[in-house]
């Protein structure tokens, strides 16, 4: 469904404004999505805040908001747990494994700092080894499956990986590398900061164990909602524990934990955002299936990509056209882009992701691993801010 700029600028105020290119920071929330929360929290209000028809109301809410995740999931609402954000999730399924000194983790060159730094927090407390598989580099995504089978030790218990990478935008095949990983005896963490609201997704078919996501990017819900999938067949010990986690004796004492994935919530939540982001999904299921949305996405990038490959100068981190709606790429002497002198090829990135943002008000970021500029599409975005953006970029070279 061809979106126009009246129907994006009516129903996303930020859109109203820019060219947006970072949706794979954060998505821009439509106006029912504000209205929404801003709704809700006058709800709790006017009911409490606290109190009994109040909690009836968060009740619902937080009932809603894990059935429509767990619909756009193809999952049972028992295996999500709602969080705040990716790295929430990460670190759920990070600590709550049982890890013995020599353990090893598998992860990926390209996974986000903030998980590699939990990882390197478990390799301090408890004596896991950490391994890296190289996927920067590879000619087509489906042969990420080879580094993961050659890293893998006896010793391994867990691989980590993104399944879109947030460098190159390369999309992996969740289903055959989990498939290989559970024939060996490994479980598999999915780090999908990039693919909740982009791909169709079912995560029950692709056998992933932990899947962590968010709502506040590709879904463009409100930044402090997300949520962890966590396969019914494992089981993790809950790390961060409250009210929400456990069941209760008559005397309301701990009976012990949840039998669903809730026991990986805590305790109070801002529960309006909850509105939000179930509000949000219902706006994404009017832009079409999620067959159609990613099939637009896909369609905006391969334009930019192949325009982008006319520029000399300007060399794509994705080496075929992509299949996400993440575009990475670098400008200038490749040698420079490489080794020989990366704060060359950083400053000369960041000066045009200003200028980009300064002077024409397209909204695109830089990434340091490797040196790049990234611009994300999504499906609420057009051909006309493609052209715009190509066109800006050649005036800056
Ligand atoms: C691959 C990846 N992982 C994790 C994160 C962190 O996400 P959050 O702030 O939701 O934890 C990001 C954010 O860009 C990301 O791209």
């Amino acid at each position: 469904m061809p979106i126009t700029d009246r129907d994006r600028q009516s129903l996303y105020p930020a859109l109203a404004n820019k060219i947006y290119g970072n949706y794979g920071g954060q998505g821009p929330m439509s106006q029912p999505t504000l209205d929404a929360i801003t709704n809700a929290y006058q709800e709790v209000q006017t009911l409490g805040p606290f109190g009994r028809s109040v909690n009836g109301w968060i009740e619902r809410e937080v009932l809603a908001l894990r059935q429509a995740i767990a619909q756009e999931l193809h999952a049972e609402p028992s295996a999500i747990a709602l969080t705040e954000n990716v790295t929430d999730g990460c670190n759920i399924a990070l600590w709550g494994l049982p890890w013995e000194k020599g353990d090893r983790i598998l992860i990926s060159d390209s996974e986000h700092p903030g998980v590699v730094a939990i990882i390197q927090e478990l390799g301090q407390r408890f004596g896991v080894e950490v391994d890296i598989y190289p996927i920067q580099n590879l000619a087509t995504d489906e042969e990420a499956v080879d580094p993961i089978a050659a890293g893998l030790t006896p010793r391994t218990k867990l691989v980590v990986l993104s399944h879109i990478a947030w460098n190159t935008g390369a999309v992996f095949p969740l289903k055959e590398i989990v498939d290989h990983c559970h024939r060996n005896g490994k479980l598999v963490l999915a780090d999908a900061a990039q693919t909740v609201g982009m791909l169709p997704l079912n995560l029950p078919e692709t056998g992933v164990d932990f899947y962590a996501f968010t709502g506040h990017k590709w879904l463009c819900g409100p930044a402090g909602v997300g949520g962890l999938y966590v396969s019914p067949d494992i089981k993790l010990r809950p790390t961060f524990i409250g009210w929400r986690s456990i069941t209760f004796t008559a005397t309301g004492s701990p009976a012990g934990y949840e039998a669903t994935a809730k026991q990986y919530e805590v305790a109070t939540s801002a529960y309006p955002l909850y509105v939000g982001l179930r509000t949000a999904i219902e706006q994404h299921r009017t832009w079409g299936t999620a067959e159609d949305r990613y099939h637009r996405i896909c369609t905006l990038s391969v334009r930019t990509w192949e325009q982008l490959q006319e520029i000399s100068g300007v060399h794509c981190l994705h080496p075929t056209p992509p299949t996400s709606g993440l575009i990475s790429f670098q400008v200038g002497d490749r040698s420079d882009n490489s080794t020989n002198s990366p704060g060359t090829a950083r400053k000369r990135h960041q000066h045009i992701a200003d200028t980009l943002e300064q002077e024409h008000g397209i909204l695109t970021r830089t990434l340091l691993n490797p040196s790049c500029i990234r611009i994300c599409w999504h499906y609420l975005s057009t051909e006309t801010d493609s052209d715009k953006f190509i066109d800006a970029l050649r005036t800056l070279l």
